[in-house]
């Protein structure tokens, strides 16, 4: 297969981490016969220094024409006197998910095996398993509804609309990734999606639980669902999270909820996102922002870049196997006892940097016997791409 990758490092520890994401996907591109054109942008306050904008036209540009966009982070406390429509995190990050048409945005949260003592849970509670996905609406609600602050300042409002359509278009998403998932699960587990709103308040909630029902019935009905208030949702998470499967969620408390969901994981240098839209393509990060307090130290965590490469190759690729493979790849290395600073628990572990984490993960992916991974955090929901010509480029630079 041939596919075009914008790569985006942006600031703080983003280009290390992105290195790393890279030197993983050359590794499953050599071992599966793969073509990854994959060429560098500046973004952030990275790409502010270089050309005056945090997102760039010639990086939009290229983000458009690409299959997928790998980005690092951005932001940071060079850049945080800016005006707020010019900061890296308003401009590059909602600039991107506006202009892509990023509607969903996925959070798969599992505690790793080798990892169980870095939950911040108890140790019952996460022996019954962690291992559920967020499906969160990205580009709807009061985040972009209409704002007004009154002459006076002393009152505001912040309008939180949803249209049928917003709806259904990410329940679809949820409710395919948990069939997906409950391919994987093999049954152990039947596919659940748990949609969560507070209609017993709010009249969007309303309109979102009806479309929900509505939708599970003509087209869903394999999947089992549940609806459940926000407030009970965010106590469920902690009391036991073993209950949820897949989370389906409007924007400001998929905002909330999904942060909750990854700290009970214990560790936010391994979680990845995708942000997926109804056009080819998709936006992959890892969920931390640019950790500028270790920038430039070679100590940064890459395990949640490198797993947002897998999602890359599972959700706009297709390529299953390529994505069980690195996340088969990052837990035998963990497995191994390798650990970057931020993960070590004990003394028997072997501390790596960045790059050497990034070379035991390559090193996995491209000599290991395939197998599939023990479970898949996400599902494939693979949408149709038109690949061009591909070669493999690193381009930085505003022009
Ligand atoms: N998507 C994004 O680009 C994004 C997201 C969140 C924050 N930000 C921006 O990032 C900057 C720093 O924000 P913050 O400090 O609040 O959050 P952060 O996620 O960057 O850092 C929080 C803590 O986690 C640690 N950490 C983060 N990623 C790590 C990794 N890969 N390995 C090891 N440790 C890691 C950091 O060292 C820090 O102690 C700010 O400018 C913020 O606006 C960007």
């Amino acid at each position: 297969m041939k596919a075009k990758i914008a790569i985006l490092p942006g600031d703080g520890v983003g280009p290390e981490i992105v290195a790393e994401a890279v030197k993983v996907l050359d590794a499953v591109a050599r071992r599966f016969g793969h073509d990854f054109e994959m060429t560098e942008h500046p973004v952030g306050g990275a790409a502010y220094d270089l050309c005056g904008d945090c997102l760039p036209d010639t990086t939009l540009a290229a983000c458009q024409a690409a299959d997928a966009v790998l980005l690092g982070a951005v932001g940071g406390p060079k850049w945080d006197a800016l005006p707020p429509e010019k900061r890296p995190e308003r401009r590059a990050l909602l600039g991107l998910r506006a202009k892509l048409g990023l509607f969903a945005n996925l959070r798969p949260a599992k505690v790793w095996d080798a990892l169980t003592g870095a939950s911040p849970l108890k140790d019952g509670i996460v022996a019954r398993g962690i291992d559920l996905l967020i499906v969160r609406e990205l580009t709807g609600g009061a985040y972009f509804g209409e704002k007004r602050r009154a002459a006076d300042g002393k009152s505001a409002y912040d309008m939180m609309p949803y249209s049928e359509r917003e709806i259904l278009r990410v329940a679809r998403v949820a409710f395919e990734a948990a069939r997906a998932r409950g391919e994987g699960h093999a049954a152990a587990r039947p596919p659940k999606v748990t949609s969560v709103d507070k209609a017993n308040v709010l009249e969007t909630s309303r309109l979102w639980r009806e479309t929900v029902t509505a939708l599970h019935a003509s087209e869903y009905a394999d999947v089992e669902l549940e609806h459940m208030y926000v407030d009970n949702a965010a106590m469920q998470l902690v009391r036991d999270p073993s209950r949820f499967d897949v989370i389906l969620t409007e924007n400001m408390f998929g905002d909330i909820l999904s942060d909750e969901g990854s700290q009970i994981t214990g560790s936010i240098g391994m979680l990845p996102s995708a942000s997926l839209g109804d056009a080819r393509g998709g936006l992959y990060e890892p969920i931390h922002g640019s950790a500028p307090d270790i920038a430039g130290k070679g100590i940064a965590n890459p395990l949640a870049t490198i797993l947002s490469a897998a999602l890359m190759l599972r959700h706009s690729f297709g390529l299953s196997a390529e994505a069980d493979t690195i996340e088969r790849a990052v837990a035998d290395v963990l497995a191994a006892g390798i650990r970057t600073q931020d993960i070590v628990q004990g003394n028997d572990h072997a501390v790596v940097s960045t790059s050497e984490m990034g070379d035991a993960v390559s090193g996995a992916a491209e000599t290991f016997a395939a197998r599939p991974a023990p479970h898949s955090a996400l599902s494939n929901l693979a949408v149709g791409l038109d690949f061009g010509e591909a070669r493999t480029e690193l381009r930085p630079g505003c022009k």
